[in-house]
């Protein structure tokens, strides 16, 4: 077989299971002539309960099968594996490696009351990574941390419009309406799949961010960077591989890309 052109080599993407389609569908809307490969790890879902050396464990072994596939640059689609385990993998490998923050610096921008939340897993919510951000970025400003222990499960599980979701997203809101937020950051890959679910409970006036589009713009310039875009008028194709059976990710794929897909399986 003809060997691929560097131009033509896919990008790899990864996350604990379905949330990093949100980004996935960021990185197609803007660079839609990419091939791409997406790694979901919904055996060992949710990371963001687990520890950073497993976390850094799986993302390593994630890593090294999509570089065993020739990627040209990784996306790490998860806040989680970002805090965790990105400046590990740094060290590990030489392509491109682009990783998500929870866009506190953007919301801050946004705030008018002065106090923004941020929405995110046990191990985002207690990283330095974050901490680090906020001791940066905050000033004068409030950022309060909310950990969400639970979300992601339900969400993988197809439960983001039941009521057990909505009681829980309750629970976890209420203490930052209460302290006068104005802006809530999502800070984990899956949360954009229950924006709309988010939105209602806290009312239009509160601004939600998300980081997919900026974290495919960075993308996109690491590339452009790299001589590494794919300038051909044909649109991409993109694999999916999954380590465990996930009917969610069949769904989710075909209402982003319009096309079915039956995902290899990993270990
Ligand atoms: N989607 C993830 C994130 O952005 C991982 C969540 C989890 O597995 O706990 O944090």
């Amino acid at each position: 077989m003809a060997k691929l052109k560097d131009t033509e080599r896919a990008i790899g993407l990864f996350d604990s299971g379905i949330g990093g389609l949100t980004v996935l569908e960021c990185v197609q809307e803007i660079l839609p002539a990419e091939n791409l490969i997406y790694m979901a790890d919904s055996a060992h879902a949710p990371y963001g309960d687990k520890t950073v050396e497993y976390i850094c464990e799986r993302s390593q072994h994630i890593c090294d099968q999509l570089i065993d596939r020739e990627v040209k640059a990784i996306v790490i689609a998860c806040n989680t594996a970002t805090a965790a385990a990105a400046s590990f993998l740094r060290e590990q490998y030489t392509l491109p490696i682009i990783a998500m923050e929870p866009g506190v610096k953007p919301a801050l921008a946004l705030s008018s009351s002065g106090v923004i939340g941020v929405l995110a897993t046990v191990e985002t919510a207690h990283s330095k990574q974050l901490d680090d951000l906020v001791k940066r970025y905050a000033g004068e400003q409030q950022v309060l941390i909310q950990a969400c222990p639970g979300l992601v499960e339900l969400i993988e599980a197809g439960e983001s419009n039941s009521e057990k979701t909505r009681e829980l997203l309750k629970h976890y809101l209420q203490p930052l309406l209460d302290a006068g937020v104005d802006t809530l950051v999502l800070g984990c890959s899956h949360y954009p799949l229950i924006h709309s679910q988010i939105q209602a409970l806290v009312g239009e006036k509160i601004q939600l961010v998300e980081t997919g589009a900026p974290v495919a713009r960075e993308l996109q310039r690491r590339l452009q960077k790299n001589n590494l875009l794919n300038n051909t008028k044909d649109p991409g194709q993109i694999k999916v591989l999954s380590s465990a059976p996930s009917a969610q990710l069949e769904v989710l794929f075909e209402q982003i890309t319009g096309a079915k897909v039956l995902p290899e399986r990993f270990e």
